[in-house]
């Protein structure tokens, strides 16, 4: 049914398992517009009562979005990107009524990280690891990661993963409050599964509820999502940006001009 994911849906839980391995499930535009059908699918079903997203394969949550499809694209293609991805999955995710929990199973970089934070909280293998590595293309987070990474694990330290591109494991990830638990790759997806028969038991009325007003209290600026959504846009019209996408698929270092 789906290209480029994999859904079942057992107890109760439905767990949305993004497949394309072989390019660490980076998110294209097919996965973007299929993970949007399954969490409408999610909400609509009156099976499911929470979700999990992760990634397949031994090595990657998500390692981002697809840079290949970076290529072509000008500053309005580029906001455009960011927009549409906002829209049909990671505000749909945070905004869903029931619970929608990211099962990190590797690398969660750029996309992957931001697709983990609009999720309503996070459970990592020890094999996971973390970071918003965009400014190593000549670019920012597009799909909420400024806004969401400083909500989630405060100022200081967003701005330095941001700023350095650098990566973090899974106990630090744990230690700053971006992900909940940390357990053995074997355990992460019983663990998950543990915490959501908890959740399932509890009235659906209760839980869409708590997920609407703790969305409230978490919201800083409110036009945030907007505000990056365009400076990624216009990101795309400069050198540096075009530079950093080729330099990554030629796998090379980028060299930047400021322009
Ligand atoms: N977009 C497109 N393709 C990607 C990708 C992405 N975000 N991340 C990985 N891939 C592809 C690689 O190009 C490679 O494809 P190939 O086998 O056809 O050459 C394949 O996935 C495996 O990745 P590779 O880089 O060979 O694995 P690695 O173990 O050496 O490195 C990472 C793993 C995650 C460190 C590295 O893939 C990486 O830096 N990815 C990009 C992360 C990023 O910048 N994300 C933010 C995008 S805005």
């Amino acid at each position: 049914m789906y290209q480029t994911l994999l859904v079942t849906i057992e107890n109760g839980i439905c767990v949305i398992t993004i497949n394309r391995p072989d390019k660490l499930n980076a998110l294209n535009k097919t996965v973007i517009e299929e993970l949007s059908a399954a969490i409408d699918e999610v909400n609509n079903n009156a099976d499911v009562k929470s979700a999990i997203v992760t990634g397949a394969g031994p090595k990657a949550f998500i390692a981002g979005a697809d840079i290949s499809e970076f290529i072509v694209l000008n500053g309005e293609g580029g906001k455009a990107l960011a927009k549409k991805g906002q829209d049909l999955v990671f505000n749909k995710i945070e905004n869903s009524f029931k619970p929608i929990i990211a099962a990190v199973n590797g690398f969660a970089l750029g996309g992957g990280c931001e697709l983990a934070m609009a999720c309503h909280f996070r459970v990592a293998g020890e094999n996971a690891k973390f970071g918003q590595p965009e400014v190593n293309l000549g670019l920012i987070p597009g799909y909420g990661g400024t806004q969401r990474l400083t909500q989630l694990i405060g100022k200081g330290k967003a701005m330095e993963l941001m700023l350095t591109g650098n990566m973090i494991d899974a106990h630090e990830a744990k230690q700053l409050g971006l992900v909940n638990y940390v357990v053995p790759a074997e355990n992460l997806l019983d663990k998950t599964k543990e915490l959501l028969a908890v959740i399932n038991t509890k009235a659906p009325v209760a839980i869409k509820n708590i997920i609407a007003l703790v969305n409230i209290a978490s919201v800083g600026d409110a036009d945030g999502l907007q505000k990056e959504i365009d400076a990624f846009g216009e990101l795309f019209d400069t050198a540096d940006a075009k530079e950093g996408a080729s330099a990554f698929l030629e796998k090379r270092k980028p060299v930047f001009t400021g322009k």
